[in-house]
């Protein structure tokens, strides 16, 4: 069956099939065994801490959890290391850098593979904007005389976002990189962050404020339900009336944030590159989502410990707990600190995009314009901008909890489709090389799968049929377009009309 058609892994080898995934950012072809497990835990610890943690735990423990926000941070922590140790045996198998959709491609087919980018398209335009919205709470938090219809989770017009959004975008198609050591420092920023809030912030910490942990359950209010499409998905088809609070909250809250961990399979990406992958991979993953949680769940902690889940802003929370008990020139460090962090999560984002289009269009599942590259800037002008664009209209409106739900929901059902590929392929493929095994199969990729389905649940109907969807403009483009003019299809026309482009450049 075509949809079912594989990438043949030399294919993937001479394509030079790297780094769509972006933040993976290695090198074509085979690549040098130097990382350790430590390089692997500081390149993850980079790429997942962001505005899951400095703006959605108090959108979510105010409207969900209240203090109990720790727990949903531990759950989606779980989750997300059951996935990861799926994510890494596809991973590995797949003797190249790159993204699930490459080893999607290789192993599982065709469909298979443009589901996944489908999913990873939502996963980075909606995450950027996501993001936007996260800096520019921070942004007001820190210059509180800026407009609130323009700045913040309670603008009309989110111009703060969109002005974010299009500044980075330009630099993104212009090409220029941050430099290893801005990224470094970063990093250095966003732990410093956490255990400065946790330390400091545990001094302030007033057990009256953590009472009742799990907030009692509680029905919507009427305006709130919109026919039971906010309920999550599972009270909608039970029928069960829609709650906020209680232990239903603390899933909820769970399945959202997931949202915090999502950027952790760029770890599982540098198999090829592990000393050694059997030992390290697994120490690397655990190490970077124990940490962490063990940094989520202190922030969480004194969160809500210093003020009442109830009063936490939507917007800037890690930042006005401090300016609330006092510590004013805390908030405004820990406001330009986040500011910082973010910023460069939003520009990943939009430079990843740019690649997976450029990646899909090689493989002929996108039009031919989405290779072109710009010839002195040498960036996928065509997609970056699209990429924009559409981010910069979705900052502009959409609020951040909607957007990071969509992100959720996204990435877990990816993990999903991960999940179940590993016990299948051992069977149909047992002679694949998989220098990273996932412990315990098939034990740990249903319970994943499970879980992934588990949090899923959790999520909004309404989030489920933005995603149904998605999905569904995503089949009609595949069986429209990509199926016919994929490069699989003909690959000896494909690259005759093709050979003559140039090839996107290698960072
Ligand atoms: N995990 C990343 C964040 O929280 C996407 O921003």
């Amino acid at each position: 069956m075509s949809i079912l058609r594989r990438k043949s892994v030399e294919d993937v080898l001479a394509q030079g099939d790297s780094d769509e995934h972006g933040a993976a950012g290695a090198a074509s072809g085979q690549l040098a065994r130097r990382l350790t497990v430590w390089d692997l835990i500081g390149f993850g610890i980079g790429i997942v801490i962001g505005t899951g943690i400095f703006t959605l735990t108090g959108l979510q423990a105010k409207n969900n959890a209240g203090p109990a926000i720790v727990v949903s941070f531990v759950v989606a922590g779980v989750v997300s290391l059951l996935a990861a140790l799926c994510y890494a045996e596809l991973a590995s198998a797949v003797p190249a850098a790159g993204s699930s959709y490459t080893y999607a491609y290789t192993t599982i087919g065709e469909i298979f593979a443009w589901i996944i980018a489908w999913d990873l398209i939502l996963e980075f335009a909606l995450g950027a904007a996501v993001v936007a919205r996260g800096w520019s709470g921070y942004l007001l938090g820190v210059f509180p005389f800026l407009p609130t219809a323009l700045f913040g989770e309670h603008s009309v017009i989110n111009l703060g976002a969109v002005l974010i959004v299009a500044v980075l975008g330009a630099v993104a198609i212009k090409g220029i990189k941050e430099s290893a050591w801005v990224t470094n420092t970063l990093v250095v920023i966003k732990v410093s962050v956490c255990i400065f809030v946790i330390v400091v912030g545990l001094f302030f910490v007033q057990k009256a404020n953590l009472v009742p942990f799990v907030p009692p359950s509680k029905p919507l209010p009427a305006s709130e339900q919109l026919g039971g499409l906010t309920a999550p998905m599972w009270q909608f088809l039970t029928g069960a009336a829609p709650t906020s609070y209680g232990m239903v909250g603390v899933f909820i809250a769970a399945a959202v944030v997931f949202f915090a961990y999502s950027g952790f399979e760029a770890v599982a990406n540098l198999g090829e590159e592990t000393k050694n992958p059997k030992r390290d991979m697994p120490l690397g993953l655990l190490g970077t989502l124990g940490i962490c949680t063990l940094l989520y769940v202190g922030v969480c902690f004194v969160l809500t410990g210093m003020v009442k889940y109830t009063d936490l802003s939507e917007g800037d929370a890690v930042a006005q707990v401090f300016r609330d008990v006092g510590l004013g020139w805390a908030g405004v460090l820990i406001g330009l600190a986040a500011i910082a962090g973010l910023t460069s999560v939003i520009l990943v984002d939009i430079v990843t995009m740019g690649r997976i289009g450029f990646a899909l269009a090689r493989d002929g599942l996108l039009p031919p314009a989405f290779r072109k590259v710009h010839p002195t800037w040498n960036t996928p002008v065509l997609m970056t901008s699209l990429t924009i664009g559409v981010v910069m209209v979705l900052a502009a409106f959409v609020p951040l909890g909607t957007l990071a739900e969509m992100v959720s929901i996204g990435t877990l059902f990816a993990f999903l489709v991960v999940s179940i590929a590993v016990p299948v392929l051992r069977v149909t493929r047992p002679e694949m090389q998989r220098p990273f095994r996932t412990p315990f199969s098939p034990v740990v990729p249903v319970l994943s799968g499970l879980c992934c389905i588990g949090l899923m649940a959790n999520l909004a109907t309404e989030t489920w049929l933005r995603f149904l969807i998605w999905l569904a403009i995503g089949l009609v483009i595949y069986f429209g377009y990509s199926r016919r003019h994929a490069r699989l299809a003909d690959p000896v026309a494909f690259d005759q009309r093709f050979r003559d482009e140039a090839a996107i450049p290698r960072d």
